[in-house]
């Protein structure tokens, strides 16, 4: 007999346009992922409200984004790809977590620190019991493994500090969560700082998914090379930050080695090399982009996607919402 597959859970903000960056780093490992794990991935929309959005922003990147990751091999039969809002049990339970979780332990998330900094005119109720909808999202679904970056730690540390809580309380309800290291892939850097990492907020050294040709490789032609007086193609991070950037964008785009690439382009400069790794990403991100654009042409398909997720998830979650409010007391409807 099969064995029961593990359950992996992970929520994603459709805050931003997909880039590089994302699609090289963790998004590429994610087709494997659902091979091995039960996967739960959804647009987390309600958490994109505590700061101040545009709503038509919101619908218009949840779909963009949904397409995108479909078009990056996530198959929506393989794993449940839903909404955030369409499963309203995650709001109903974030309520029960809020009597579970201490204001002095949503005090200290960093997190909630630095974006009241940042946002001090609109430091709202959500803003800081956020951590409670993010355990709700997770505990719901009793995963096994929540894959985390460093800027999510302390919540996934958070929903299990709750979790443990209450089943302290009322028994076993809850699956306790382990982070999971996902296999990050490449760490990649922005084209024109290529000592901080590529990101939607420098948009220049940035290149997003369903960026035209044109204006990937526009970007490709001004990133920044090194000022080192060698001017060859050589992987060095140290002394040469931007090179190694673009040879590892290379690399990762094209499957060829470092020394291959250093080979390849031994003798021909950096007027060269650039414009060959812009080509190599346009190639790569060219299905992408054309199947993002077809689903998208297709929005029935993609209302089905959506709907479906939004079922199959609901059921799961109806299931550990209805444990809860039995155990802390609600009358049963
Ligand atoms: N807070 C996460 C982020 O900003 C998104 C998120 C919401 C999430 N709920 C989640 C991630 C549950 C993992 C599990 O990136």
């Amino acid at each position: 007999m099969e064995q029961q597959k593990k359950v992996m859970l992970s929520g994603i903000q459709p805050s931003g346009d997909l880039h590089l960056g994302n699609y090289l780093g963790p998004l590429r490992h994610w087709p494997e992922m659902i091979e091995e794990f039960d996967c739960y991935f959804f647009m987390a929309d309600l958490h994109t409200i505590t700061v101040r959005q545009n709503p038509a922003d919101i619908r218009r990147r949840t779909l963009t984004q949904i397409a995108q990751y479909i078009a990056c091999g996530l198959d929506p039969e393989k794993c449940v790809l839903f909404v955030q809002s369409h499963v309203p049990a995650h709001t109903q339970l974030a309520w029960v977590l809020d009597c579970f979780t201490m204001f002095g332990e949503l005090s200290r998330m960093t997190q909630f620190k630095d974006k009241s900094a940042k946002n001090a005119e609109n430091i709202n109720a959500g803003l800081f019991t956020y951590p409670c909808l993010m355990a709700a999202d997770i505990l719901i679904y009793q995963p096994d493994f929540v894959p985390v970056g460093e800027d999510q730690k302390q919540h996934v540390e958070i929903c299990r500090d709750v979790a443990v809580r209450f089943n302290g309380i009322y028994g076993d309800v809850f699956k306790v969560p382990e982070p999971y290291i996902a296999k990050v892939g490449a760490r990649i850097m922005s084209l024109n700082a290529p000592e901080t990492k590529m990101s939607k907020s420098l948009p220049e050294g940035c290149v997003f998914l369903m960026e035209k040709p044109e204006d990937i490789m526009r970007k490709f032609k001004r990133a920044v090379t090194d000022s080192d007086t060698e001017r060859c193609v050589r992987y060095d991070p140290q002394a040469k930050p931007g090179v190694s950037n673009l040879i590892q964008i290379h690399a990762a785009a094209t499957g060829k080695s470092y020394e291959v690439i250093e080979a390849e382009f031994e003798g021909k400069g950096y007027g060269a090399f650039k414009p060959a790794v812009g080509e190599a990403v346009v190639e790569c991100l060219r299905p992408i982009r054309e199947e993002t654009e077809r689903l998208l042409a297709d929005k029935t398909y993609l209302e089905q996607v959506y709907r479906t997720g939004a079922e199959r998830a609901a059921y799961v979650a109806g299931k550990t919402l209805r444990k809860v409010y039995k155990k802390v007391g609600f009358l049963p409807q």
